[in-house]
């Protein structure tokens, strides 16, 4: 809170998994504005967010709960209401995975029946949608709001959940099993997205979450970074964009 204070961001965008109890949205929210009260903010949710601990409320609930409670706490809910500021846009979504980083002899109906093993989105989340249909309807929502709003802006910086570029596929960590890691990224990616967002010119920025682990680069003309954030190690990026210049500050 003291970097965010001194460091005085035009936005502050929380990228998913901020509040894992649904429950606690409020909550959450009530505290944070009573520490940041007029920093303008926006959120996309992450799959932690919309976990049902007691498998009985369905993930459209929890999503339709955190949109309304964002509204009374004056926090944009980015993946419906994007942002335009100047020649800039701000967009984004929960980018759910559709299952395009999965090993290809792996077969995607057995990883989605067999995801509670190797996931716990697979025992906590509840939906009559499944991953499929849900990544898609991200997807086409995501491409209707930059379609909305690109005429007016020279600039797009998105901002995903699941990262959505396959620079941000990592080998396994030293003492991970190989074929597991690869399995379990089934459920980290969404390349989909990522292939339409490089058609698009106006796009310079991707920034994203999910997978615990710091990346940046470039990929064709765009800059992405992966938020790092892991288990009871918080981190943020500090985005400093103007006019093409960019400069992110990783703070652990
Ligand atoms: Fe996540």
């Amino acid at each position: 809170m003291y970097l965010i204070k001194a460091y005085e961001p035009d936005y502050i965008i929380f990228g998913g998994d901020n509040c894992e109890r649904w429950e606690y949205t409020s909550q959450f929210f009530s505290l944070y504005r009573r520490e940041i009260p007029n920093i303008k903010t926006a959120l996309i949710p992450g799959n932690h967010d919309l976990w049902s601990y007691h498998k009985d409320t369905k993930r459209e609930a929890i999503y339709d709960h955190i949109r309304k409670t964002c509204k009374e706490y004056d926090i944009t809910f980015l993946e419906e209401n994007p942002i335009v500021d100047g020649k800039i846009l701000l967009c984004g979504t929960i980018g759910w995975y559709d299952y395009s980083a999965k090993p290809e002899a792996e077969n995607t109906e057995f990883l989605i029946v067999n995801k509670g093993t190797m996931n716990n989105d697979g025992n906590y989340i509840i939906s009559d949608i499944g991953d499929l249909e849900f990544a898609e309807q991200c997807k086409k929502r995501l491409l209707k709001n930059i379609r909305a709003n690109q005429k007016n802006v020279s600039d797009i910086l998105v901002f995903t959940h699941v990262p959505v570029l396959k620079e941000t596929l990592a080998p396994p960590p030293y003492g991970k099993n190989a074929r597991e890691w690869y399995m379990s990224n089934s459920y980290f990616y969404n390349f989909s997205i990522g292939k339409e967002l490089l058609k698009n010119k106006k796009v310079k920025l991707i920034i994203s979450g999910h997978v615990h682990r710091y990346m940046s680069g470039m990929s064709k003309n765009v800059h992405y970074a992966v938020c790092g954030s892991d288990y009871g190690e918080p981190e943020a990026l500090f985005i400093d964009y103007d006019d093409g210049f960019l400069n992110i500050d990783r703070v652990e």
